[in-house]
């Protein structure tokens, strides 16, 4: 596919969505940026691509430390001189225990990962893409069903992914100025390494545990496309896609 001039950087690019979303993306001419801890992982997700690595960088970053991500849009800008797409999708979860059990480190990991990791991530995008000509771009958050509801045990990722919320509508408000537009795309069980668990089945509500329904991941990496190619006077500002048959909707 010949290049559509554009950039993107997708943090946790190794594998699951990020993985997906990247593949798509390159498809339809984007250079891109894969971030994540693992670069043996987001060289694998390249050899997927069968495009022999053009208009691909992998950097091992860990979103988890700024001067990390600080060397990411620094290596971005250098390969490709600017940035229309941030997909925040990198995020973890911690160990499930009792609320009152979870040790603060664990805690403290997870925030640093999911909220302020992609809150620094944020901010480097937002101070490219207000100096660069055409000016703007857009940033896409992922949160999650967990974002509006938690599962058992979960305080952390729960916590974190609520917060992402208000990440999302800040950027969307503050980035206005810039011609910055900010999505969120809530996913439900898309079939990756974090939720293999769902076929084993995972702690309900109500005591139990359930199998549950997953959906290919695929359907996530074309809504990233399809909200990458909507020009910035247009925006999707939130987006659920689920298993249609998990417990979210009706409470179980
Ligand atoms: N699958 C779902 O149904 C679902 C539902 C709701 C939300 N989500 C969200 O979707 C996102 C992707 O999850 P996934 O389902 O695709 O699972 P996954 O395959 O486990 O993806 C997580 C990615 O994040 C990267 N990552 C983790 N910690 C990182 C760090 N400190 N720095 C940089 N990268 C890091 C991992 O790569 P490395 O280990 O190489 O760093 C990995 O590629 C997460 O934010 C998750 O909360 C997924």
């Amino acid at each position: 596919m010949p290049s559509n001039g554009r950039v993107a950087i997708i943090t946790g690019a190794g594998s699951g969505i990020g993985r997906s979303s990247t593949l798509h993306l390159l498809k339809d001419g984007y250079s891109v940026a894969l971030a994540g801890r693992r670069k043996e992982a987001l060289e694998e997700t390249i050899t997927l691509a069968g495009n022999d690595g053009t208009g691909s960088i992998a950097v091992s970053t860990d979103v988890g430390d700024p001067e990390s991500i600080a060397n990411l849009f620094e290596q971005t800008v250098e390969a490709f001189g600017r940035l229309d797409v941030l997909f925040n999708n990198a995020g973890i979860g911690a160990p499930r225990t009792n609320m009152e059990d979870l040790p603060l480190e664990d805690w403290q990991r997870v925030v640093d990962v999911n909220l302020t990791g992609s809150f620094v991530c944020a901010q480097h995008a937002i101070r490219i893409m207000k100096d660069q000509t055409p000016m703007g771009g857009r940033i896409i958050n992922n949160g999650s069903i967990s974002a509006h509801t938690p599962r058992p045990d979960s305080v952390a990722y729960t916590s974190t992914k609520h917060a992402v919320t208000g990440l999302t509508k800040s950027i969307s408000l503050d980035g206005r100025k810039y011609d910055i537009a900010c999505s969120q795309v809530d996913v439900g069980n898309a079939s990756t390494p974090m939720t293999q668990r769902m076929s084993g089945g995972v702690p309900q509500a109500n005591g139990e545990t359930r199998i549950e329904p997953t959906f290919n991941v695929d359907h996530v990496g074309e809504t990233v496309l399809y909200i990458s190619n909507l020009p910035l006077d247009t925006n999707l500002q939130f987006v659920t896609i689920m298993a249609t048959k998990m417990p979210f909707v009706g409470r179980g």
